[in-house]
C-alpha cells in the first residue's frame, strides 16, 4: 500500500495518522501532540482535520448501522410476537 506524506515538516505519513486516531488520538490536538502534526509551517492542517473529520464520520455511520439493525431485530421480533398471538387467538 502507497504511503502518503502528510505532513512535510515532520515527515508524519498518513499510516502513521491513521494508526494514532486508532490508538486514541482522534482529534486535531491529539494528533498535534501525538504526532508534531501542524506544528511547523501548518499546511497540513486542512488534511490532518478531513482524516478526523473522516473519522468521525465513519464512527457516525457505523453507529447507525448499528442501530438500524437494532431497530430491524425489534420490529421483526415484534412481527414474530403478533403473528403468533394472532394465532393463538385464532385456535
Ligand atoms: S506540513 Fe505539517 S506543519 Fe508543515
Amino acid at each position: 500500500m502507497l504511503r502518503m506524506i502528510v505532513c512535510v515538516c515532520k515527515n508524519v505519513s498518513d499510516r502513521q495518522i491513521r494508526a494514532a486516531m486508532a490508538n486514541g488520538a482522534d482529534t486535531v490536538r491529539g494528533l498535534r501532540n501525538e504526532l508534531a502534526v501542524s506544528t511547523c509551517c501548518g499546511k497540513c492542517a486542512p488534511q490532518v482535520k478531513q482524516m478526523v473529520d473522516m473519522q468521525d464520520m465513519s464512527a457516525g455511520q457505523q453507529m447507525a448501522a448499528k442501530v438500524s439493525s437494532a431497530t430491524q431485530t425489534t420490529v421483526r421480533d415484534a412481527g414474530v410476537r403478533l403473528r403468533s398471538a394472532l394465532y393463538q387467538s385464532a385456535l
